[in-house]
């Protein structure tokens, strides 16, 4: 049962996606992470449910859902395997939405077709060395030459950069001499065979192992100039209007999480017995699991009722980092409390309460950190509650 008001649509996404999850993807999970190993099995499988194409108009291959049934989906993914969750949620919300909403014809039809039918994997190359919360500050130059571009430095933090046919990389067409920050920044649609394009490091993470995460350096990398997204200037606020898409995956994802770290606490303190009974039986593990289940349901109720508002066509900002800010505290919380229900077992690769506390982890730092939601909020809200009329949108 759910408090969500689903429907039969969605319903429907919501059971194939769960089923297919539970068949194909938790059997294999465990081994994925321990191996390190982005699974090419899973992309198809996933492509033939038309996963890659969630959001993407029937025209260009893809299955035109609302916002409300790619995050159901999403949801079941990330309760199975939270590495397949994240190559899910970034290729269709990020490089897919920003080609939808900011590309041209030409680059619409030349890339979102194969992208919907996962062919091409999308990913999202904003953040630097040196530049991650201040994502403006980013140094990667790009410069004319003739009617190509020239790329030059290093993106970091590109989850499944090395698996990607496309990226969609913010570089600065402003000058060294005239520098205009977030205003200097364009979108380029790169491919891995532009010359001067490597992959460089890869990660070693603590969790989401079976999802690559990689550096990218551009060496003079030439870019023919029907790359450029959209104008000159505009790619900084693309990138950040495509993170308000973004994070409501990502919420998605740490509910998934959190999901999964109850489920699999619940059934495991039915089982256990301490003191001669179940420990179920006793009121410290009843409050975990009634604090666990009201805080997840909390994070779901607050992140679908931010999509719906994005499905009516409305400014989500402060409710999709809302979103994102209390579900990714929420995974942590509940997957510490399931490593506690576990005890010794939590601990151990035995049980798989211990990937699901590393894989939360770091929903409260990609797509921007817990701290930067809490900026993102308060300047909503201070400007809302500031705004002539003083009133605040709820
Ligand atoms: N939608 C559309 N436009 C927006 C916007 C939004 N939500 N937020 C800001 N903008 C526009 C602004 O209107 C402004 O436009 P103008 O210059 O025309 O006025 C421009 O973008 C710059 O906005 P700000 O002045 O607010 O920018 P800022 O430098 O103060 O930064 C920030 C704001 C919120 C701190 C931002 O830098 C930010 O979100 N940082 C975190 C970055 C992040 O999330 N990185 C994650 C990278 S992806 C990843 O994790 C890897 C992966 O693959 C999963």
């Amino acid at each position: 049962m759910s408090l969500l008001h689903l429907t039969e649509t969605q319903q429907d996404i919501q059971r194939l996606a769960r089923a297919y999850a539970q068949r194909e993807l938790v059997p294999l999970a465990g081994e994925r992470d321990r191996e390190s190993r982005f699974d090419r099995t899973m992309v198809t499988q996933m492509a033939e449910l038309g996963f890659f194409g969630m959001l993407v108009p029937e025209r260009y291959d893809g299955l035109d859902l609302d916002a409300q049934s790619y995050l159901l989906a999403l949801e079941e993914i990330a309760v199975a395997d939270a590495s397949a969750a994240v190559l899910l949620s970034v290729h269709n919300s990020l490089p897919t939405q920003m080609l939808l909403h900011f590309g041209s014809e030409a680059q619409r039809e030349r890339y979102l077709p194969p992208m919907a039918r996962g062919e091409l994997l999308g990913a999202f190359a904003l953040s630097e060395p040196e530049a991650g919360s201040d994502a403006a500050a980013l140094r990667c130059q790009a410069v004319r030459d003739g009617d190509d571009w020239l790329l030059s430095g290093t993106k970091a933090w590109v989850s499944h950069g090395n698996e990607a046919g496309v990226i969609l990389c913010m570089a600065r067409t402003d000058t060294p001499e005239m520098r205009r920050g977030g205003r200097g920044i364009s979108t380029f649609i790169l491919t891995p065979d532009l010359p001067g394009f490597h992959v460089a490091k890869k990660e070693n993470k603590m969790g989401l192992r079976a999802s690559p995460t990689v550096q990218i350096t551009l060496d003079a990398c030439r870019v023919p100039g029907d790359r450029l997204l959209g104008e000159e200037g505009k790619g900084f606020a693309y990138a950040l209007g495509s993170l308000d898409h973004g994070r409501l995956g990502i919420a998605a994802q740490a509910i998934g999480i959190a999901r999964a770290a109850l489920e699999a606490s619940a059934r495991y303190a039915a089982e256990r017995r301490q003191f001669g009974r179940p420990i179920t039986e006793f009121q410290a593990i009843q409050f975990k699991v009634a604090d666990m289940a009201t805080r997840i349901t909390a994070a779901r109720t607050l992140l679908h009722a931010a999509a719906a508002a994005k499905q009516r066509g409305e400014k989500i900002t402060r409710f999709s980092s809302m979103a994102k800010l209390f579900a990714a505290e929420t995974a942590m919380w509940v997957t510490t409390q399931a490593v506690q229900v576990f005890g010794g077992y939590g601990y151990v690769t035995d049980y798989p309460v211990e990937r699901f506390f590393r894989d939360a982890k770091v929903t409260e730092i990609y797509e921007g950190t817990s701290e930067i939601q809490r900026i993102v909020i308060a300047r909503e809200t201070l400007s809302a509650a500031l705004a002539d009329d003083g009133s605040l949108p709820d």
